[in-house]
């Protein structure tokens, strides 16, 4: 236990952990009480009218974290015609510059780290270190991808040709890109898709998700802070099916970013293809049934570390996180043991102490989705563990772990996102039923596979059809510049966030051929 002691460093500074906490707590708790105001920026400014909506903490829904406004027809399209114009200035701005800007803005989040913090956890309800990862990884793609742009777009790939001809190749922003991004990482996802788009040369339009538009409001305003033109990134706030509709059916849109739901992902498909405007990319990074296969070989203490991490971790409610655990027969009753016994040791409750593993649920309405499925799973399932739940979680958006037993993949209609994790168990003999499940599936986001057995970890990647595979560690937590992540099929159009090709799909190119 090193709490408590003093360690000195070389210099003579005191290391000591908890001394190093306190003084940032302190600066976090500053802004626990703090009520924001929030909604659509347009050309820099936050509209006047519009309905205004209370946003609740999900962990103390008597606690209000702000208010929003919701933006109108006329601002969406006052947006979406500035964007529009924006363009012809910003894509003509040089590669380097744009790249500082994310730079700026890396500075401006790390400067304000102790109210995004505090933000992210009251808004999205996270607890303290997933809001603290979660403003690093914000920090990490702003910073990753200038170094990206700077490397892959700055200089025009010369390419042979005849002699007095010369050929060159190079990317430029394709227009207005809409950037619609989730709740689970409010400001990683939401940074991160509008770093991308604007360093590629392109203006944007945001839509964060309706339960997290403050720290998008937050966010924006450190976007033109940073300097980036305040025509240049417009916020609109309100919900998908309206907002979020309307964007992604105007000719206007030349391409588009979204994580979230695979539902929408189709939906903003189809009113791309209805339009008659530019033929627009879509770029989609939406759900998974992600699975994980444990053999007879496996490491039980790591596997059951690994599992719980990566089922109730941010209460399950991560795209990566897993869904379907499959453990070979041979070693089922044990690992199941082990599962029960952490399960047990599991916390939930209020994400502000740090003693919290897990947290709240996003909102009333997701609550009430896994709640019916955890019924529906009773009367259809054995449940294997549920985490205690204390008495006073049961008004707020709480959901305890459970883990149920199942016989096959299929009994899953579809991705429920939270801390739910199904169990099946398969003979050695049946792995390739289970890679054929998991591929019938037709999600492929990630998976994990936990064996000491390299032939048998190198078959299963060899088959499975995701865009994340994870060996003997967890599935959950894809870093910037280590991990690209982003799945295929029903989770989405492939990109990888994160990796070094992400920025081409932002971006037109183009030949410039001359006759010297
Ligand atoms: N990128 C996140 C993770 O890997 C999910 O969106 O957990």
């Amino acid at each position: 236990d090193i709490f408590g002691k003093e360690r000195k460093n070389s210099s003579g500074i005191n290391i000591d952990i908890a001394s190093q906490w306190t003084p940032f707590n302190t600066q976090v708790s500053r802004f626990m009480t703090k009520q924001w105001q929030g909604g659509a920026i347009i050309n820099g400014e936050a509209p006047s009218t519009g309905r205004v909506i209370e946003i609740k903490c999900p962990y103390r829904l008597s606690s209000i974290v702000g208010h929003v406004t919701w933006t109108d027809e006329a601002g969406v399209e006052t947006a979406i015609e500035s964007a529009y114009s924006a363009f012809e200035q910003w894509y003509k701005t040089p590669v380097e510059a744009r790249a500082r800007y994310l730079e700026k803005m890396a500075d401006l989040i790390e400067a304000n780290t102790p109210e995004l913090v505090a933000l992210c956890h009251r808004e999205a309800g996270k607890i303290i270190q997933d809001s603290i990862d979660e403003i690093r990884e914000a920090v990490d793609f702003c910073r990753y991808y200038a170094h990206q742009a700077r490397v892959h777009f700055a200089t025009p790939l010369v390419m042979p040709g005849p002699t007095g001809e010369s050929n060159e190749l190079y990317f430029q922003g394709r227009g207005v890109f809409a950037c619609i991004s989730p709740w689970n990482f409010p400001l990683a996802i939401f940074i991160g898709q509008v770093a991308a788009a604007l360093v590629a040369g392109n203006t944007v339009i945001a839509k964060p998700a309706e339960q997290t538009t403050l720290i998008a409001s937050l966010a924006v305003n450190l976007l033109h802070e940073a300097g980036i033109p305040k025509d240049v990134v417009q916020l609109l706030a309100g919900e998908g099916s309206v907002v979020g509709n309307a964007i992604t059916q105007d000719d206007r849109i030349a391409g588009v970013a979204f994580t979230g739901s695979t539902a929408t992902a189709l939906r903003i498909n189809r009113n791309l293809a209805a339009r008659s405007g530019a033929i627009a990319p879509l770029i989609a990074e939406t759900g998974g049934q992600n699975a994980m296969i444990v053999d007879s070989t496996a490491l039980p203490e790591q596997v059951i570390k690994d599992v719980v991490e990566s089922a109730f971790k941010s209460a399950g409610q991560r795209c990566s996180a897993l869904r379907v655990l499959y453990i070979q027969k041979d070693v089922a009753p044990r690992m199941i043991a082990l599962l029960k016994g952490a399960m047990a040791e599991l916390s939930l409750g209020d994400p502000s102490l740090h003693a919290t593993d897990v947290g709240p649920v996003i909102d009333s309405n997701a609550k009430n989705m896994l709640l019916d499925h955890i019924e529906n799973m009773r009367k259809n399932a054995m449940v294997i563990y549920e985490t205690n739940m204390p008495a006073s979680l049961k008004k707020e958006h709480f959901v305890a772990p459970i883990a149920f037993k199942i016989e096959n993949m299929s009994q899953l209609e579809k991705e429920h996102f939270g801390p739910i994790l199904h169990v099946i168990t398969y003979e050695a003999s049946e792995l390739d039923q289970v890679i054929k499940q998991i591929n019938d599936s037709g999600y492929g986001l990630t998976l994990g596979i936990h064996t000491r057995n390299e032939t048998t970890a190198r078959y299963i990647d060899s088959k499975v059809r995701v865009g994340n595979v994870y060996i003997n560690r967890n599935q959950i937590g894809a870093a910037v510049g280590v991990q690209p992540f982003g799945g295929q099929g029903l989770s989405g159009t492939g990109p990888k966030a994160g990796g070094p090709r992400y920025l081409f799909r932002f971006a037109t190119e183009r030949t410039r051929t001359i006759n010297t």
